[in-house]
């Protein structure tokens, strides 16, 4: 199989690819990204280093129409589509990239895969379409309703409805995946888990927005990247299939946890003011992609989260790199002051 991967020097798109040419020997990979802030300097040699005669790298933004020409040549089986602004903090200071990539990027690549003579699309998506649960939902199913709350948010939902129209209008083959919260190693420190292991290990406060009793539902980036490989393998056209390891936990019971494996003080813990529209909780029932496709997570929430932690622990280097002066210009400029540094403060967790 020859696949075209775009957004693969992210942290989920590099999970896949590695996957991906790992499990299947005589695979092909081709990786277009843009290589944006969240694609770490090192991350293009070493994909190349995994396969180098299985495996290309085209540098374009997946809106380029040029595109079309490159991917038509390139023979494709299929596209897995990963390139996505993905930071909702990001969206909310910077709503217009988030159009831009995760909208029209994903109309033109819709485009592409047209002329490329119809190939299978895999869209990955994310629970956050979904809005917010109450605490006495049950988890959801790939036919809620949308009602997504943040621009990020919003963006992916237009791109999942455009490449269901597109399904319907031009007969293409699209499928889309929506996923729960990711970890794992190479994630971008901005995340919760990355940022707060890492401030953890430099003695850092560690932000918690608002009550920190947001919920959120955990799956380890490798059990994602297999649910992706089920759907571009096994999938039906036109489907969506929600990949969740039914992991839903409270931030601050994942703080602490973090803490204690890091034996780290819980003084570290800092309340600091809220992320406007703030989901209270996500939660997925995967019953569709287990029952239809055969797919189940393999990592419970602590064993990935104990190998997370240990692969922070290893590779200080590799975190410290992205945390440099850009990095903290971004949330000196930016966070601290929208999300309320000044009402920050430090409190005894006691829920
Ligand atoms: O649910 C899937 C989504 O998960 C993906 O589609 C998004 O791309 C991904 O960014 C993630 O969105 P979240 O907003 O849930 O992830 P984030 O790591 O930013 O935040 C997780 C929770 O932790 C959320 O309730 C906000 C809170 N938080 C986050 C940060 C960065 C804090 O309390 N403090 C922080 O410093």
């Amino acid at each position: 199989m020859k696949i075209l991967v775009t957004g693969g020097c992210g942290f989920i798109g590099s999970h896949f690819i590695e996957y991906f040419l790992k499990t299947y020997p005589g695979a092909q990979v081709a990786n277009v990204d843009l290589l944006t802030y969240a694609a770490h300097p090192d991350m293009p040699n070493y994909l190349e280093s995994l396969a180098p005669e299985r495996y290309s790298f085209l540098k374009r933004d997946i809106s380029d129409p040029e595109l079309k020409s490159w991917v038509k040549s390139g023979k494709f089986d299929a596209i897995v589509n990963f390139a996505a602004e993905t930071h909702v903090d990001r969206s909310i200071l910077d709503p217009d990239s988030f159009v831009r990539t995760n909208v029209m990027g994903v109309q033109n690549l819709l485009a592409v895969a047209r002329e490329a003579g119809n190939i299978r699309l895999v869209h990955v998506s994310t629970d956050e379409v979904y809005g917010s649960l109450k605490p006495e939902d049950p988890p959801c199913l790939e036919t809620n309703s949308l009602d997504p709350n943040s621009p990020y948010a919003a963006s992916k939902a237009s791109a999942d409805l455009l490449a269901l129209a597109s399904g319907r209008t031009y007969q293409q083959p699209v499928l889309i995946t929506r996923c729960t919260n990711n970890y794992g190693p190479y994630q971008f420190p901005e995340k919760l888990l990355p940022l707060l292991i890492a401030n953890a290990l430099e003695n850092k406060p560690i932000p918690v927005y608002g009550d920190g009793k947001q919920v959120r539902d955990w799956i380890y980036v490798v059990d994602h990247c297999r649910g992706i490989d089920a759907v571009l393998q096994k999938g039906h056209p036109g489907e969506i299939y929600n990949i969740s390891a039914s992991g839903e936990a409270r931030n601050i019971d994942v703080i602490k946890k973090v803490l204690d494996i890091l034996g780290k003080p819980r003084s570290l813990i800092t309340y600091v003011g809220d992320r406007p529209a703030h989901d209270r909780r996500y939660g997925l029932n995967s019953n569709k992609i287990q029952s239809e496709l055969g797919w189940k997570p393999q990592f419970s929430f602590e064993e990935g989260l104990r190998s997370t932690v240990e692969w922070y622990i290893k590779n200080q280097e590799w975190w410290k790199k992205v945390r440099g002066s850009d990095y903290q210009k971004y949330y000196q400029a930016n966070y601290e002051n929208k999300f309320g540094s000044k009402n920050s403060k430090n409190r005894e967790v006691n829920s």
